[in-house]
């Protein structure tokens, strides 16, 4: 099953700038499961190497990390981030999850954005679990794609909106949208004990969020599924003035927008812990 959202160059950009969004959350989950200098450490679907490269600063280069990602273009702009931010000990490699293996196991397994995309959840949960050493950890860090995805107080229509085009785009694209809040279902499936958990919502408002371009973004690379699934017409939305008309939309409204949930979940898997 391939990526619903592809790997254009604007669909990379997006991915780097949600990166800044989330990456306070992320790097909240990796703390919380235990992330140390020094570990061995998989990301699974690395997309752009954000998640990758957060590891890597958090293992500091004593540590190794590896980002894996079925697309090529995605890896090749990775190995160029990476290579440019320093990071040597931050590789990245083409491959599919399903078919990757390593002689070497890892201290921990993570994985954002990631299992809503898979077919089956709790095998990838399994392939997570079965690539890490006696003792080690999986992490995965998933949005929650119900409706209403996101909310403002008071009402910016524009923000609505935008949550509800991305729950309709993705609840057709991807194989288990609903993953995020079906986690211990899925880890249950898997065999595993249950993960621990935690849940985040970003939240913003005023001239400087950066709520406006992550959601410009975002339509930017869904705009033409919303035309495929008939809910927009086509050249109807203009995208260049998305962000600038939510801003202000949101600023003279003194709205508070409430971006998705955020699932954090991370378990021990197997025998006692080697660090
Ligand atoms: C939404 S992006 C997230 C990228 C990155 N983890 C992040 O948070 O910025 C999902 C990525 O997972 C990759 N992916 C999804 N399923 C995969 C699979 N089964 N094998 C390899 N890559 C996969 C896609 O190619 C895509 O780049």
């Amino acid at each position: 099953m391939s990526y619903v959202l592809g790997h254009s160059t604007e669909e990379l950009e997006r991915l780097t700038f949600q990166a800044q969004v989330l990456q306070p959350i992320t790097l909240r989950l990796l703390q919380n499961a235990g992330i140390k200098p020094g570990m061995r450490i998989l990301d699974l679907g690395c997309g752009a190497g954000d998640v990758a490269m957060l590891a890597g600063d958090l293992v500091g280069p004593s540590g190794f990390v590896l980002g894996i990602d079925r697309s090529p273009d995605a890896v090749e702009l990775a190995t160029h981030r990476a290579s440019a931010a320093e990071q040597d000990h931050v590789r990245f490699a083409t491959c599919a999850i399903e078919q990757f293996s390593s002689a070497e196991a890892f201290d921990m397994v993570v994985g954002r954005y990631v299992m809503v995309h898979q077919a089956d959840v709790p095998a990838f949960i399994r392939k997570a679990a079965s690539l890490t050493k006696p003792g080690g950890i999986i992490a995965f860090h998933e949005i929650v794609l119900l409706d209403p995805m996101v909310e403002s107080h008071p009402v910016v229509p524009l923000w609505d909106r935008t949550g509800n085009w991305i729950v309709a785009v993705l609840r057709a694209g991807a194989p288990n949208h609903d993953a995020a809040s079906r986690m211990l279902e899925h880890f249950a499936n898997s065999g595993l004990p249950p993960p621990s958990l935690f849940c985040e919502r970003p939240i913003g408002g005023g001239k400087d969020s950066s709520m406006y371009r992550w959601a410009r973004e975002s339509v930017r690379t869904i705009l033409p599924h919303l035309v495929k699934l008939g809910l927009v017409q086509a050249g109807s939305e203009d995208v260049d003035t998305y962000e600038s008309r939510l801003r202000t939309a949101t600023v003279d409204a003194h709205s508070q927008l409430i971006g998705p949930m955020q699932i954090g979940a991370w378990v021990r898997v197997g025998g006692p812990a080697e660090r």
